[in-house]
C-alpha cells in the first residue's frame, strides 16, 4: 500500500518514496509472555543504522551504528532475549516509560479540583508511571512506512491515573537518524509525559563506562532536587558555575565526583535540564561524542526538557546481551520529556491532557562519526 504516493498533479512524491525505499523493516519472534502472547522484534535498517524494537515496553533492544572506521556496533544497553526484560530488576532499558515518565512526589497531585493518587514504586514516590508502568505492557505493533508503530490503551484508573489514554509510539529511520514520534489522546482530563529510556554507550554497549564521553547540553538552566528522592524543589536554576554546565562539550566524568549536594543526591547526574528554545519546535537538545569510537549522537526534541541520567544505579548485577555486567555509569540516558513532578508545580510547563486534545512529541537521534 505504501511506497507509491501521488501528488495532487499526479506526480509521484519522489522524496517520500525514496525515504521509504532506503529503509527495510522485517519482523520475527523475540519471545513469548507468560500468558502466551507473542512479542515480535522489528528490525529497521538503513545504510547507516540497524534498530531493533519490540512491543514489550515499546522498547529499543539494540541499535547498531557505524564508528569512525565504518564498523557497526551496538550502542544501546539491553538484553538478547525477553526473559530478563520481564524478570530482572527493572532498569527501564530502552523502554517508553508512561503514562508519566520520571517522578511524581508521593504519587499525588491535584487535577481539575480532585486529588489523584497513583501507585508508588520509588520509595514514597511514583517513578516512570508507577508499579505497572507502560514498560510492563506488550504494546500492539503495526508496520508503517520506514518503521513500526506501537499502540497501548491504558484504562481509566490504570495506576491511579484518570481517563482512558491511547498512547502511540512510532519508530522510523531516515538515513542516519532515528525518529521517535509519540502521541496520546484521553477521554478524561489526565496527565501525560512520555519519553524513551535508552541507555547509550557510544563506544559500544559492553565497553565499560561512559565517563570519557563528551556531552553538550543546550541548557542554560536545570531543576535541582530536594533530596535523594530526586523530587524537584520547583526552582529553575542557572547552570553557570556548576558541574551542570554542559553548554560547551565537557567530558561526563570531569566533574561527576565533585563535592556538590546535587551530585550527591543523584549519585551523579540524574537531573532535568531545560532545553533552550521553544517547546513544540524540534530543536537540538544534546550532542555526545565518544573519543574511543568517534561516534556522535545528536539529540533533537520538541519537549521542553531532558533528563540526563549517568547510569548511577547500575551496579554490575545486570548482565547485558554480550554477557558483560553493566557496571555503574556504563550507559547514559537522555530522556527528552516534560519536567519531573510537573503536576505539582504551577511554574513548570503543564502536562495536562484534555479530551479532544492530542499530545504530540517528537525526538530524533542522529548518528554520525568523526
Ligand atoms: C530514570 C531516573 C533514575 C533511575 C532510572 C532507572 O532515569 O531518573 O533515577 O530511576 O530512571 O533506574
Amino acid at each position: 500500500m505504501e511506497g507509491v504516493l501521488w501528488g495532487a498533479s499526479g506526480f509521484m512524491l519522489e522524496a517520500m518514496a525514496n525515504e521509504i525505499a532506503g529503509v527495510s523493516v522485517s519482523a520475527g519472534l523475540f519471545g513469548t509472555m507468560a500468558d502466551g502472547s507473542v512479542v515480535d522484534v522489528y528490525t529497521l535498517k538503513s545504510e547507516a543504522i540497524e534498530l531493533r524494537v519490540i512491543g514489550y515496553g515499546a522498547r529499543v533492544v539494540s541499535l547498531r551504528t557505524t564508528d569512525r572506521a565504518g564498523e557497526m556496533g551496538d550502542v544501546a544497553l539491553g538484553y538478547a532475549s525477553l526473559d530478563p526484560y520481564v524478570n530482572n530488576k527493572n532498569a527501564y532499558f530502552g523502554t517508553v516509560p508512561g503514562r508519566f515518565a520520571n517522578r511524581i512526589a508521593l504519587g499525588r497531585f491535584d487535577l481539575g479540583g480532585e486529588t489523584v493518587q497513583t501507585t508508588i514504586n520509588d520509595g514514597v514516590n511514583m517513578l516512570h508511571g508507577g508499579l505497572v508502568g507502560f514498560d510492563r505492557h506488550n504494546w500492539i505493533a503495526e508496520e508503517v512506512a520506514g518503521g513500526v508503530q506501537f499502540t497501548l490503551v491504558s484504562g481509566d484508573g490504570d495506576q491511579g491515573f484518570p481517563g482512558i489514554l491511547t498512547a502511540r509510539v512510532t519508530y522510523t529511520l531516515e538515513g542516519d537518524t532515528v525518529r521517535i514520534a509519540y502521541s496520546a489522546t484521553t477521554d478524561k482530563l489526565t496527565v501525560v509525559n512520555l519519553t524513551n529510556h535508552t541507555y547509550f554507550n557510544l563506544a559500544g554497549e559492553a565497553s565499560g563506562t561512559i565517563l570519557d564521553e563528551e556531552l553538550l547540553l543546550e541548557a542554560d538552566a536545570y531543576t535541582p532536587v530536594a533530596s535523594a528522592g530526586a523530587i524537584p524543589t520547583g526552582e529553575i536554576v542557572t547552570v553557570e558555575g556548576t558541574p551542570f554546565d554542559f553548554r560547551k562539550p565537557t567530558v561526563i566524568g570531569a566533574r561527576i565526583e565533585e563535592k556538590n549536594e546535587q551530585l550527591t543526591f543523584g549519585r551523579g547526574y540524574d537531573h532535568n535540564f531545560v532545553v533552550r528554545g521553544a517547546a513544540g519546535t524540534l530543536r537540538q537538545a544534546a550532542e555526545v561524542f565518544a573519543p574511543k569510537s568517534g561516534r556522535v549522537l545528536t539529540v533533537a526534541t520538541t519537549e521542553p526538557a531532558v533528563q540526563f541520567y549517568s547510569g548511577n544505579f547500575l551496579d554490575g548485577t545486570l548482565v547485558g546481551k554480550s554477557g558483560v555486567a553493566y557496571m555503574q555509569r556504563s550507559g547514559f540516558c537522555l530522556e527528552t520529556q516534560a519536567y519531573p513532578d510537573a503536576p505539582n508545580h504551577a511554574n513548570f510547563p503543564s502536562t495536562e491532557l484534555k479530551p479532544g486534545e492530542v499530545y504530540e512529541s517528537v525526538t530524533t537521534w542522529r548518528f554520525t562519526a568523526r
